[in-house]
């Protein structure tokens, strides 16, 4: 599927390690241009995400398009076994390494050739231990991926050639009772998804639509996020979060 290749990427691989995984410091170190304090608030996005679900302990997490891994261990905090899912095979064996603690070297990109090295580890090996990885294409899940008490997905419907048949298949993901939350910065592009499959609409319209009839819709909000690409140049975006009980 060429729509997913950017994710193969050496260079998507180090912006996302980073964007996951680099403390404050690491995303604005000190001897770098003034950053408007909405940028520092845009940090965390994968914990922020995860943290629209409920507290209390739950069995089973499902992380479709989990990229690197981060959200699926920020999941692992509140869920006994979480499984994280991605269509990129790079990413996946980077989440693998992390999940198995190992310490992962990555660049930072700086400008031109020049790079500044980083590393990515997982401490907690009790978070570790409730995490599993595998690749695998959102629209088209194993059947016998079982059912989840929470389901995250975030900033990936516009990603996928066809989003329908991932919001065809959520009811049978989530059980009765339990938690989905959708995040999307509604950037629906052509080189990734067809005209034919954007929204007729609104995205928060479609998304009701869709789900309305299998989900309550409990909460909708934003949430910023901050990809840094190089030293000076960085993306600032904001998703539509929503939170659903599968009814
Ligand atoms: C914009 S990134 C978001 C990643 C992560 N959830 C985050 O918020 O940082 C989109 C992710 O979706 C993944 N992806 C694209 N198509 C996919 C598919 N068909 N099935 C599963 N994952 C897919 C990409 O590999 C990438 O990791």
């Amino acid at each position: 599927m060429s729509s997913a290749n950017i994710y193969e990427t050496p260079r998507l691989l180090e912006e996302y390690l980073l964007f996951h995984y680099a403390n404050g410091q690491e995303i604005f170190p000190e001897n770098g241009p003034l950053c408007p304090a909405g940028m520092r608030e845009a940090m965390g996005f994968c914990q922020r995400t995860v943290g629209h679900f409920s507290r209390e302990p739950a069995c089973r997490g499902l992380d479709l398009g989990c990229a690197v891994g981060a959200s699926t261990f920020a999941m692992a905090q509140h869920c006994e076994q979480v499984i994280g899912i991605d269509f990129s095979q790079s990413f996946i064996d980077a989440a693998l390494a992390l999940q198995q603690g190992k310490t992962l070297p990555y660049r930072r990109h700086e400008e031109a050739h020049v790079f500044t090295e980083l590393t990515a580890a997982v401490g907690d090996r009790s978070i570790r231990d409730r995490c599993s990885y595998e690749q695998g294409d959102a629209m088209k899940l194993r059947d016998d991926l079982g059912i989840f008490d929470r389901v995250h997905a975030a900033n990936l419907l516009c990603r996928l050639p066809r989003p329908l048949a991932l919001l065809e298949r959520l009811p049978d993901l989530v059980r009765v009772g339990g938690e989905l939350v959708i995040a999307t910065p509604c950037t629906w592009l052509e080189e990734f998804t067809p005209p034919d499959q954007w929204p007729e609409v609104d995205t928060i319209s479609w998304l009701k639509h869709h789900l309305l009839t299998s989900f309550d819709l409990t909460w909708q909000g934003h949430e910023p996020f901050l990809i840094r690409e190089t030293a000076r140049k960085f993306q600032w975006s904001s998703a539509l979060v929503t939170v659903w009980r599968r009814l």
